[in-house]
This record gives C-alpha cells, structure tokens and sequence, in this order.
C-alpha cells in the first residue's frame, strides 16, 4: 500500500456478465500442487499467480482482507497465505487500546507498526482496528474520573491516527456500541458524554481531523441480518449522517455459525447503503462443531459464497475481511469450547472448499463499484426495503403438525434450529409458527423466517421463497438469542393457529 491511496478500491474491468467457472478449478489444482519449501508454502503451476483471492476480488473492484496478528508474523506458512492471497491486513489485536496505549500518554506502536510493514511489503492495504472499545481498554482509562475521559479518548484518537496517517483505508473508530438488545453498551465512553450517540459522533470527528483520507466506521457483530440491534445502528447511523458527523462506513464482523447466515442479509446491507454509507464484512468466520463434518464443510462453503455474492451484489460493499489467515490461528475455538474450523484455510494452511466455492463467486462477476466515493454527510432517511410478501395462508386441520428444536448454547446465547413438518395431508401456502421464547431470553437474528416481537410470545412467519410445507413436507428456519442463564427450548408451538407436537 502506498501512503495517500488508502481511499476507493480500484477498478475492476469485470462487469456482472463475466464468468470464468475454470477459475476455481485452476486453484483448487494450484493449491493440490503445493509443496512445503524451507518451511515457506510455495504455489506451483501456472494457474497459482493469477488466481487468488485478491486478484479476483480486485477484478471486480474490491478487497479481500485478513486479520493477521503479531504472531502469524513469525510463521512463514501464515505469512505466505497471508501475503500472496489478501489484499487487506487488519491487525487483529495490534492496533487496539491496552497495545497502543497502556497506561496514560505513553505509546507503544511497534506491534501496530510490524503488521503495517507486512502488508506494505506485500502491496496490501491496512483497515486499522480499533480506537475506542470498552473491550482490551487497559484499566487506567476505566478508572479516570468520568470528567477526564473525553480528553484522554480525544487524544488517543488524535495520537494514534497521527502515527498512522496515510497508511490506513479504514478506521474501525467505534467498535461494538451495542447490546445484543439495541440498547447502549454503557461503558465508561458512554457514560463520560452522559449517553446517546455523542460520544460517537466526537470520536469520529477527532479521527476525522487526524486523517481527513481514512474512511470511518463503526463496527459491530450480530446487525448483518434484521433485528433489533441492526436496526439501533441504522438509527444510530441516521442520526450521525443527520448530524453531519463524518462517518463513512458500517462494519458487519460477520462471525456467523454454519447455515445460520441471515436470510435479511442482502436486504439489510442495502438499507445501510442507501444512506450513502459502504458497508464492508469486517470479520468473517463461519464455525462448526469440531471435529469438521464434511457436511458442515460443504454448507460453509455455500455460506461463504452467498456472502461474497452478496457484497459483490452491492455497489457500496467494498470488500471482505476474514478474520485470522487459517483454522490454526482462529480466535473461535479459545472461545466457544468444541467449535472451530471457521475459515477458508484448514490448520495445515490448505485451502478448503469455501475457499473454492468463494474463488468461484468472485469470478462470477459483480455489479461494479462507484468510481467515486459515497458522500459523507447527511442524506435524507430512507424506508427499509419492503419484504416479500407472505402467500395466502391455508389453515392445516388440528394435530397436523409436528416441531422438532435443536439447541446449541454459550455462556451468554443460544441458536435454535426449528424444523416443522407438514402432517396434514394437504400443501400449507403461508405459515406463521407462534411460539413461547423462555424468559430471560431476547432475539439476536433469524434466518429462514421472519420473527417478531423480540421475546415472549412470538411468531415466526415465512419468507418468500419457502412459503410452501408441501403435504409431507418440512421447513426449517433458526434464530440466535440472548440469555441470562435460561437456555430452555421454546414451546407451545402452534401453527396457523394449530397447536402441533412436539419432538
Ligand atoms: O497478550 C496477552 C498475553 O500477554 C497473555 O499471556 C495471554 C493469556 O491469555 O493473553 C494475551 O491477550 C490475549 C489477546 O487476544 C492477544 O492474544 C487475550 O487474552 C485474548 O482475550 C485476546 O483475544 C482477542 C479478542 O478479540 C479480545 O476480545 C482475539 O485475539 C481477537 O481475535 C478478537 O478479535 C475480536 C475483534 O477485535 C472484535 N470483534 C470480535 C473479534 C473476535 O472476538
């Protein structure tokens, strides 16, 4: 990356008619041809130096990124991978308060400065992350009094963005503001510019004013479908843009679970970019239960495509960013116990058949990116997207239907896949499935169905596309929650008004 070109994404020549389906084929054979050399991966063939990731997604204009930490740096295989195929660095932990600035005025950029030499060194550009987090935030700014940390924020912001002036695309300035509810994190930002947006809107504002060419986002996990939380950030963003606040861009983290990626996601993207903002997938995984199934591997590669397609879809996505260079360096499973295998590489820094299947959907094509940036100040508000309509519904005969759950549950969430079986004899056309969500528990996202209210009774109701139980037939459609301690399943389903069993 050279210094003043951290703006737009290049040009791509690709239009949305151009295909070039030998194109994974080509890689997959490049990546069966590699061979360990001194430690280094080394691609062989003709078809290994045209074919990546990043030369794809530049053809249409966009990014391919990677988060690489300090210690990837010292492992020539993850270099390798993380030189030749992205585009895109993103220090994963470098750049992040308790590193930069662990206690009060003093310093510390060496980590942050290392991954910037690595991606420069190999010609890629850098989105730096984070400014302001109440995550990985040293103690020292927790404790200051609530009156001194709107000075000690502003000069963090100014300090940090100085140093990297030029060198950065994109600046995660505000990460993860939201509970899983829409409601404020309320931590010691928050709190210091006595709620709301405010302290937002002035931290993007100091970073502004510290590299007036680095575009500013906000980044947060759980808003890349509809929801509550996706929709505080749409307020949010409105009354940013409304504001004049120079802000450029959302960040969906996009850490998702194997055939749960939202059905709302390409409609949601949109609605944000009909704002006039970019909306780039900052942090994608997608995990499963390990060991990996082939199954689970098939199903992640059709997620990672679908998302890949979708950015490609939206003018105003400028590129995707995976997060950690291969399943041995993945964040998820010193997280969630018994998950893993997330990313595109195995732990042999081997290419899956997500990484295939996402090589394809690049070379599909795209609708090409705007040739000059999105504006940054306020547009008018605009309607979200309407949603399909549902077909009629037919009401089944009582007792003619059946619903089975699986749970799968963390410290503080749970996903539930619901699959419900049409033992009625006739075709359901339209259906709305109300049920009991437990007490303490509040809706994340959905996929597969649309669901309302947020907790208690609620009712899930078809999509568009799988409005149809045929006589016989199923559906199945998930949902992420919250919770505070009660991972029970739902209950009392009833469909169209029709109590249905269980099991
Ligand atoms: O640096 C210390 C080390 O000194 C100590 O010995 C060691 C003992 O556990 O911990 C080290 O710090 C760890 C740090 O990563 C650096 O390796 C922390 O424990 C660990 O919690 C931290 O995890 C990072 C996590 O953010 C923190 O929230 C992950 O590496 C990083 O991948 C992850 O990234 C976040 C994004 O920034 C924001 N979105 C979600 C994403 C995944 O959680």
């Amino acid at each position: 990356m050279t210094a003043g070109t951290a703006g737009a994404p290049r040009r791509g020549a690709r239009g949305a008619a151009r295909k070039r389906s030998t194109l994974a084929a080509a890689a997959a054979a490049a990546f069966v041809a590699v061979a360990a050399s001194g430690g280094a991966l080394v691609l062989a063939g003709p078809a290994a130096a045209a074919t990546t990731l990043r030369a794809e997604a530049e053809a249409d204009g966009r990014y391919f990124g990677v988060a690489v930490g300090q210690g990837d740096l010292g492992n020539g295989t993850a270099t390798n991978v993380a030189g030749t195929q992205f585009d895109m660095v993103t220090p994963e932990n470098e750049m992040k308060w308790d590193t930069i600035e662990p206690s009060n005025g003093s310093y510390n950029f060496g980590p942050g400065d290392a991954i910037v030499n690595f991606a420069t060194s190999h010609n890629e550009r850098v989105r730096g992350h984070n400014l302001v987090w109440h995550s990985q935030l040293p103690g020292w700014v927790t404790s200051l009094p609530l009156s001194q940390v709107k000075a000690a924020m502003e000069a963090h912001i100014t300090t940090e963005v100085s140093h990297y002036k030029g060198k950065i695309y994109a600046w995660d300035v505000v990460n993860e503001p939201f509970n899983d509810d829409g409601s404020f994190r309320q931590d010691v930002f928050y709190n210091a510019f006595g709620g709301g947006a405010a302290y937002i809107a002035d931290a993007l504002r100091t970073a502004h004013a510290a590299d007036p060419n680095a575009k500013l986002y906000i980044n947060d996990y759980n808003i890349e479908g509809s929801g509550a939380k996706s929709d505080a950030m749409y307020n949010l963003a409105q009354t940013l843009l409304q504001q004049g606040a120079p802000l450029n861009g959302i960040g969906f983290e996009s850490h998702f679970i194997v055939g749960q990626v939202p059905s709302s996601l390409a409609s949601n993207m949109q609605r944000f970019t009909a704002l006039g903002l970019d909306v780039a997938v900052t942090e994608l995984d997608d995990r499963m239960q390990t060991p990996a199934s082939s199954a689970n591997l098939q199903q992640q590669a059709t997620d990672d495509a679908n998302i890949v397609k979708v950015c490609l879809a939206n003018a105003h996505c400028p590129g995707v960013t995976q997060w950690n260079i291969s399943d041995a360096d993945s964040w998820v499973p010193g997280t969630f116990s018994g998950w893993g295998a997330a990313t595109m590489f195995d732990g042999n820094y081997q290419p899956k058949a997500a990484y295939n299947a996402v090589l394809a959907a690049l070379a599909g094509g795209s609708v090409p990116p705007p040739s000059t940036p999105p504006p940054t100040t306020s547009s008018p508000p605009t309607s979200p997207p309407p949603t399909s309509p549902s077909a009629t519904a037919s009401t089944p005969a009582s007792g003619t239907c059946q619903v089975s759950d699986a749970i799968n549950a963390w410290n503080n969430g749970l996903t539930a896949n619901i699959t419900v079986t049409n033992n009625s004899g006739t075709a359901i056309n339209g259906w709305s499935l109300a049920f009991t969500l437990p007490s303490g528990q509040s809706l994340v996202s959905a996929w597969n169905a649309t669901i309302t209210p947020a907790s208690g009774a609620v009712t899930a109701t078809n999509l568009g596309y799988n409005a149809s139980i045929p006589a016989g037939g199923t559906v199945s459609f998930g949902f992420q929650v919250s919770h505070t301690g009660n991972t029970s399943a739902p209950a009392s389903f009833t469909l169209n008004g029709t109590a249905c069993t269980s099991g």
